[in-house]
């Protein structure tokens, strides 16, 4: 019997382990037989014996154990050997990804004001009523509500229009002076060639204690931006209307497909519109409770910038992933 426990040092793999465990511990091994020859001792000389079995059964367990456990370290490493993976080398497949345009549109509108060190504002895309458009100079029953479709929630609460509540949530939070931009995902029910139902927006606010700020500053920062942005063109501000703003204005920039000449892209008038801006309205203040103070605001679609920049005709080409329009923005 003593001879078996050496046998286990003998196996190299498992296959060879579980032979011998089947011949020694299985149902006709050799343990099984040495218990059956008991039964033709006498009785000192079968307890004696007994014991010797369940001792060997023991050692032969133990060992039989370390042994399985050495095994299968041993195959482990082999096996990490085997499949070690070379890092170091050169794959002949060697792409590398880019950003999607709306997102390196999005990281060139942050850096210009970044580098002005306006404050970057994140806000919530679900809003309240009062964020969303009462706080903005919208009252419940305004007519511009209609400019806006939204979605609610059952609550009452809804998915922001715009990231105008971005300025309420800032200027409820902090004191003057302000100098912000917030950009974003925005939502709005509205769906065809130019509106998609979510879009992005970069939103901007400048206030400052007493009457400094004025419509002057607005323009000099915005036409420095769209130059910034679209590089040699001209820019013009137009009256607009916008509740949370007075006066409210809307920035053009010469057409970028014409360059001003008149073509289908500008609907022949030379020019292209790209944002929103006003002075902020004293009944913004009063709603968040600022006394004595002057600024302005602006808000843009990202996704119209990157459009316009990259000359994409359809709107619904940003979202459909579609990799042969992706590629082209490697780099
Ligand atoms: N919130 C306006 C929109 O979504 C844009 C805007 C922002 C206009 C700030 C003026 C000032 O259309």
């Amino acid at each position: 019997m003593k001879k078996l426990i050496n046998k286990i040092d003998e196996c190299k793999n498992r296959d060879e382990l579980e032979v011998l465990r089947i011949a020694v511990l299985g149902k006709k091994g050799e343990l099984a037989k040495a218990f059956a020859e008991m039964k033709n001792l006498s009785g000192d000389e079968k307890r004696e014996r007994a014991k010797e079995l369940n001792d060997f059964k023991e050692i032969f367990s133990a060992k039989f154990e370390k042994k399985e456990v050495e095994i299968s370290e041993a195959e482990l490493d082999e096996k990490m050997f085997r499949e070690k993976i070379d890092i170091s080398l050169i794959s002949p497949k060697n792409e590398l990804g880019g950003y999607h345009p709306v997102v390196e549109t999005m990281n060139r509108i942050i850096e210009y004001f970044q580098k002005l060190n306006f404050a970057i504002e994140e806000g919530n895309m679900i809003e309240d009523d009062w964020h969303n458009f009462e706080a903005l100079n919208l009252p419940k029953s305004h007519p511009a509500r209609d400019m806006q479709d939204t979605f609610y929630f059952n609550d009452g609460k809804l998915l922001r229009t715009h990231t105008s509540p971005v300025q309420i949530r800032t200027m409820t939070r902090e004191k003057p002076p302000i100098r912000m931009i917030a950009p974003g995902t925005v939502f709005r029910r509205d769906f065809d060639l130019t509106h998609t139902p979510m879009f992005h927006q970069v939103e901007g606010l400048v206030v400052e204690n007493g009457d400094i700020v004025s419509f002057a500053h607005l323009k000099y920062i915005l036409e420095d931006f769209l130059k910034y942005m679209f590089g040699d063109i001209k820019v013009r501000f137009r009256p607009s209307f916008f509740p949370f703003t007075e006066p409210s204005a809307e920035a053009d920039i010469s057409c970028l497909f014409c360059g001003g000449d008149g073509c289908r892209v500008c609907s022949h008038t030379g020019w292209l519109e790209v944002l929103g801006c006003g002075m902020v309205d004293q009944n913004v203040f009063k709603a968040v409770g600022y006394e004595n103070v002057s600024g302005y605001a602006f808000g843009l679609g990202v996704e119209r910038f990157a459009m316009l920049i990259h000359r994409v005709p359809d709107l619904r080409s940003m979202f459909e992933g579609d990799l042969r329009l992706l590629e082209q923005f490697k780099n």
